[in-house]
């Protein structure tokens, strides 16, 4: 079986997906996973709102001036959204639950990407908040923070190449600036 580190290397944003549906036992998994994710004080703010209707995914697709195609070829797509009233630590909570479903989504074999939509705008200015919660109905009070892309993987992406982490971001103890150790 495959371990946690084994799918984290293999992990990869996906945005092309072939034409085969995500199945409902899928769906369910990766809808667990995100309600499995967890939140500042267990408040759980999020909401998701999941669209498989191809109109509302070209739609949906084109919330942004770029970034935003591979919600027109997915067979999925997940809104996640939360309302600022029920925690102030929202972006977090959201941000979470949005990576538990992408690996979620990773371990069953599929293809999954973040898609991100609060603060991007379409090609004519408009806010892709709005598009997205007109086309889905979401109230207004609701931050879209992103729209998570599934579905059957159709490219092949390498596994991370681990060699090329970037330990230098690590400091053990103390703040280290670049070139310290020759000092
Ligand atoms: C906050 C965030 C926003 C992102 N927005 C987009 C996006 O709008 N469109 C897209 O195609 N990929 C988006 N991505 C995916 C990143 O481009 C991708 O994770 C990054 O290039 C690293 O590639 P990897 O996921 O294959 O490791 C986003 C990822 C994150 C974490």
């Amino acid at each position: 079986m495959e371990t946690l580190h084994e799918l984290l290397v293999r992990r990869h944003s996906i945005r092309r997906y072939t034409d085969e549906a995500v199945s409902a036992e899928d769906v369910k998994t990766i809808m667990e996973a995100a309600l499995l994710a967890p939140s500042s004080k267990s408040a759980r703010p999020w909401q998701f709102v999941l669209v498989d209707d191809k109109a509302d995914l070209a739609r949906l697709s084109e919330c942004k001036a770029a970034g935003a195609r591979p919600i027109a070829a997915c067979s999925l797509a997940v809104a996640v959204c939360a309302s600022p009233a029920k925690s102030d630590m929202y972006l977090e909570d959201m941000a979470i639950a949005a990576a538990y479903m992408q690996l979620q989504a990773t371990a069953l074999g599929l293809g999954a990407c973040w898609i991100q939509v609060r603060g991007r705008f379409a090609a004519d200015g408009e806010d892709a908040e709005n598009i997205v919660r007109d086309v889905l109905g979401i109230p207004d009070d609701m931050v879209v923070e992103c729209i998570v892309t599934i579905g059957h993987p159709d490219e092949n992406r390498r596994p991370v190449d681990t060699a090329k982490l970037l330990w230098e971001k690590v400091h053990v103890e103390k703040w280290h600036n670049p070139g310290d150790e020759a000092n």
